[in-house]
C-alpha cells in the first residue's frame, strides 16, 4: 500500500507507466497555465498566426456536429474541444489522465454542468483513452487535440479511439506531425517528454477501419477526420 510520501507523488505525476510528458499533465500549475499556453500553441507550433477561431471554424466546417450527438473528446485537459462540443448541443464525455486537468475544465465551463441552453452538456472523467472499456460503438465522434503526440502506446491510443466509434462515426485528429527537426528528436528522449510526432501514413496505417476524408497540414501541426466505414469485414 502506498504511504503518504507515495500517494502525494501520485497525485503530482500520475501512476507508473506514463510519458514525462503525460505526467508533467498532473501539477496543478501546468493545468491552470494550461488555457493560456493553447491559446497560442497552434501558431508558434505551424510557425505562423494560427488562432483558436481558426481552429474552431476547421472543426466545425468539416466535422458539423449535430445537437443531440455523443462525443468523445479524448484526452480533454481544460476542455477546449468538449466546450465546442456542448456549445452545439452535443453530449460530452471528456475524459483525461489529469484529475487536476480535470478539475481546472470543470471550473472552466460550469455552464456545461447540467446542459446549456442549446441542451449540449459536458461529463468528465478521469480515464486514460489507451487502456478504456467504453462500450464499442458507443460514440458520434471523437476529437483528439493534440493528446496523440503524448501517449504511451500511440497505436493503442488510435484502435481505443476508433473502437468506440459508431459505424459511420468521425474521428477528429490535431497532432504534431513528424517533420524530423532537431527540437522533435530531443522531446522525443523519454526523460525530456516522451513525445511522439506521428507520420500521417502511419497514422492512417492504425485506423484500418477508417477512412481518412480530410487532411490538412499547417507547418508542423496536422489537421485530420477520419471517418468509420459502415461495412466491416467478414
Ligand atoms: C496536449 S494536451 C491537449 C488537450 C486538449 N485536447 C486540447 O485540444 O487542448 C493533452 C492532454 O491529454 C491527456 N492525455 C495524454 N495521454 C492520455 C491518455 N492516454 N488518455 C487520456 N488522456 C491523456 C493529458 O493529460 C493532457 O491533458
Amino acid at each position: 500500500m502506498d504511504g503518504p510520501a507515495q500517494r502525494k507523488e501520485n497525485l503530482n505525476s500520475g501512476p507508473p507507466g506514463l510519458t514525462a510528458a503525460q505526467r508533467s499533465n498532473f501539477a496543478p500549475l501546468t493545468a491552470r497555465a494550461y488555457t493560456a499556453w493553447r491559446q497560442r500553441s497552434l501558431g508558434l507550433l505551424a510557425g505562423r498566426p494560427f488562432g483558436l477561431e481558426r481552429e474552431a471554424a476547421l472543426f466545425m466546417g468539416l466535422c458539423q456536429p449535430r445537437p443531440g450527438e455523443w462525443w468523445l473528446d479524448a484526452g480533454t485537459s481544460t476542455g477546449y474541444y468538449a466546450a465546442l462540443l456542448a456549445e452545439t448541443g452535443c453530449h460530452v464525455l471528456a475524459v483525461d489522465l489529469s484529475p487536476a486537468m480535470l478539475a481546472e475544465a470543470a471550473r472552466q465551463n460550469p455552464q456545461h454542468r447540467d446542459g446549456g441552453h442549446v441542451g449540449g452538456h459536458i461529463d468528465w472523467a478521469v480515464m486514460n483513452v489507451e487502456r478504456n472499456d467504453l462500450p464499442d460503438g458507443r460514440f458520434d465522434g471523437v476529437t483528439v487535440g493534440a493528446t496523440l503526440n503524448e501517449t504511451n502506446d500511440p497505436a493503442r491510443f488510435l484502435r481505443g479511439a476508433a473502437r468506440v466509434l459508431c459505424p459511420g462515426g468521425q474521428l477528429w485528429l490535431m497532432y504534431l506531425r513528424r517533420t524530423g527537426g532537431p527540437l522533435q528528436r530531443l522531446l522525443s528522449v523519454p526523460v525530456l517528454g516522451g513525445l511522439t510526432f506521428p507520420d500521417p501514413a502511419w497514422v492512417a496505417a492504425q485506423l484500418p477501419e477508417c477512412v481518412l476524408v480530410h487532411g490538412l497540414s499547417v507547418g508542423a501541426v496536422r489537421f485530420e477526420r477520419y471517418v468509420k466505414s459502415c461495412v466491416t469485414s467478414l
